[in-house]
């Protein structure tokens, strides 16, 4: 029977092409994102593909909206394998002009949403002891960002939390992994900034061509489901982050 994924954020820059990938290698996956009509255009795209897909709406942030995802993954796949925690949100402000609604927004979606995506995760494999969690960070959460203060705690927080369920969830044979990109070409990471401004980003290291290609992303996220890696916990991968 195949495995089946759950990715949120399923209809963004990166974690579409999660979804892309992974359904070419014959998962089922349940593109989850807060926009409907994107994810479900992910999905009848692997779907005509001759993959096997459906897409969820769900605010990661939202308790019920959360329990209502899982629900309606497992009624079309009877069990969710792999959890991958991908959506997130970014703004740029200077730390002296940031409401605090904008720094509450952010949180609530990359941190909280992580913590009820993965608890939801969690009570769903503990009582068959197996599974894997994934989720995003970046490497701004050890380096900092100028600007994005708020969305660096919140990826650091997302570092500290992957490496505390690893711990909680090993005798459940639950692997708890995180993956941060490097800077990719999405449209989150062009949020305010012009294209010059983009391009030299001194986060964007100067190896090969610098920016992270999102087939390193799911070739890593590949690695990380597979048994080669059925022991590994607790771990931050980098990829192409400068500093
Ligand atoms: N692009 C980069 O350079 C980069 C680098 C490191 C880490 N990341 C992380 O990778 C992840 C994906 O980023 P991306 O660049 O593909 O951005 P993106 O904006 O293309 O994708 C983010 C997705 O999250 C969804 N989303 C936002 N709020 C949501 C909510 N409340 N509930 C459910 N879904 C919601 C959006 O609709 C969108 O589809 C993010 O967590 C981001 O922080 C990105």
């Amino acid at each position: 029977m195949s495995k089946t994924i759950l990715v949120t954020g399923g209809a963004g820059g990166i974690c579409s092409e999660i979804c892309r990938g992974l359904a070419a290698d014959g998962l089922n996956v349940v593109v989850a994102d807060f926009a409907k009509e994107a994810a479900a255009k992910v999905a009848a795209e692997i779907n005509a593909n001759k993959g096997n897909a459906i897409a969820v709406q769900v605010d990661v942030g939202d308790p019920n909206s959360v329990a209502a995802m899982m629900e309606q993954a497992v009624a079309k796949y009877s069990q969710v394998d792999y959890v991958f925690c991908g959506a997130g949100v970014m703004d740029r402000m200077p730390i002296v002009e940031m409401p605090e609604e904008m720094w509450d927004r952010l949180m609530r979606i990359n941190l909280k949403g992580v913590f009820l995506c993965a608890q939801a995760a969690a009570r769903h494999m503990i009582p068959r002891s197996e599974g894997r969690i994934l989720s995003i960070a970046s490497g701004r959460g050890v380096a900092g960002q100028a600007r994005s203060a708020h969305y660096a705690a919140s990826k650091a927080g997302v570092i500290a939390f992957t490496k505390s369920l690893a711990m909680e969830l090993a005798p459940n044979n639950i692997t708890v992994n995180c993956v941060c990109p490097g800077a990719t070409d999405t449209p989150m990471s062009r949020i305010g900034l012009s294209p010059d401004q983009f391009k030299k980003r001194e986060e964007i290291p100067p190896l090969m061509d610098g920016l992270t290609h999102k087939f390193e992303i799911v070739g890593l996220v590949r690695y990380l489901l597979s048994d080669a890696s059925k022991y590994i916990t607790g771990q931050t991968y980098f990829l192409r982050t400068a500093k």
